[in-house]
């Protein structure tokens, strides 16, 4: 339960919002910086994979940028997409969701700061699972939201959540609950019958879930993850938090998408009024395009990622120095070093050395320190390549 927050330092920054003055940089960053323009860079630092997004996506944005599709466009959405977005949804959950449960966002970190506008204020607190990727607890506290973080448990290198601190941590104060599964950087997945719990104690308490579900269909088991859709009904306080990014290759497209009770939808117009107006018309077209024809592409990427943990976990599992546990979706492999006492010394050093780009582990807040996140998401190649240095470094050092 510690606060993201580093010192001011500057005297210019007293002139900032002490929130925003206050921000400490992203970690991944800081590793990343040294690999700048290096070509010679492995990078498995940050959150994508290395194929850029397939033609058959860039020719509907191309098409519909020379039709003339330039313009504003609706705040929530074409109604086309967020119609495809509701079939897409409805097929996968097996219900109906219909598209005015849906909003068109400028990607899902975009996404999670508009439903975060919509719900947190100074004095309110949000609870959320870590360790977690860093933008969601930023996010809540740039509302003015105190933040609490609940760790994950790892027992026999399977990662828990204890309900029982879950609940533990919200009191009076608490207005949401946010939780990412299939997680980053755990890879750990949420059973069914504790979405069941949480949700059955979050209606009694008048507490929303955020559920961030952008690694959904990244899952090595089944076709889908279990979702919060599949059990809430269609007015609770329940947020879906996707993106295009991860499972159609479009990270840099910056398209999400939330699902949500129909009765948030004037909110959500109002704030996409008054940040981004629109997604551009010419960027929703092409994810129409990739929701409506790439379940192809989505298992290709899925394939891929899981040729990629298998490399990455057999040369980690069989390494002395290393303890991991199997990640169950998402494409992330996090893992801890024997003697590794600063994930963010050790992950500077590793790339001076063998040029293999990770992230450290305090990147996800203090419940990540002394763990390593590398993503999977890359060709057989690179990744063997990556794994050869990586084991040797471990090995020297
Ligand atoms: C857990 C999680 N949620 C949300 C996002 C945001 O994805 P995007 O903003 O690219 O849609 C990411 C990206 O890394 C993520 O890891």
């Amino acid at each position: 339960m510690q606060s993201i927050r580093g010192p001011v330092d500057a005297p210019g920054l007293a002139r900032i919002r002490a929130l925003v003055a206050n921000a400490t940089p992203q970690l991944i960053g800081e590793v990343a910086r040294l690999g700048l323009g290096d070509k010679d860079a492995i990078p498995l630092w940050y959150g994508e994979g290395d194929v850029p997004t397939p033609s058959f996506i860039c020719d509907a944005a191309h098409k519909a940028m020379l039709a003339g599709e330039t313009f504003y466009s609706h705040k929530r959405g074409l109604p086309e997409l967020r119609e495809a977005l509701s079939s897409y949804m409805s097929h996968l959950y097996d219900q109906r969701i219909d598209p005015e449960r849906v909003t068109v966002t400028a990607s899902g970190m975009h996404g999670i700061l508009t439903a975060m506008q919509a719900i947190l204020q100074s004095g309110d607190n949000c609870v959320l699972v870590g360790p977690l990727w860093p933008n969601a607890q930023a996010t809540a506290e740039f509302t003015g939201a105190e933040t609490r973080v609940v760790a994950l448990e790892a027992e026999n290198g399977v990662w828990r959540l204890n309900l029982e601190t879950l609940f533990a941590a919200c009191d009076d104060s608490t207005r949401l609950i946010f939780i990412n599964s299939p997680g980053n950087p755990t890879g750990w997945m949420m059973e069914s019958t504790q979405q069941q719990e949480i949700l059955d104690y979050a209606r009694r308490r008048g507490i929303w879930i955020m559920s961030d579900e952008v690694y959904a269909r990244l899952v090595y088991e089944r076709t889908v993850a279990p979702s919060f859709l599949d059990i809430a009904e269609p007015d609770d306080a329940v947020i879906v938090v996707n993106s295009f990014s991860k499972s159609w290759a479009m990270t840099g497209w910056r398209v999400g998408w939330l699902t949500h009770p129909a009765w948030l939808s004037h909110a959500f117009t109002e704030l996409i009024e008054y940040s981004i107006s629109s997604v551009p018309p010419f960027l929703q077209k092409a994810a129409l395009v990739a929701v409506s024809e790439g379940e192809g592409l989505v298992s290709d990427i899925r394939e891929r990622c899981r040729q990629g943990r298998d490399i990455v976990m057999s040369a980690l599992l069989e390494h002395p120095r290393v303890a991991a546990s199997m990640p169950k979706a998402a494409f992330y492999a996090f893992f801890q070093v024997e003697g590794m006492d600063n994930s963010l010394n050790w992950a500077k050093q590793l790339y001076q050395a063998t040029k293999v780009g990770v992230a450290p582990g305090s990147a996800f807040g203090p419940e990540g320190e002394g763990w390593i996140r590398l993503c999977f998401a890359s060709s057989p190649e690179r990744l063997t390549k990556a794994m050869d240095r990586l084991t040797n470094f471990l090995s020297e050092n």
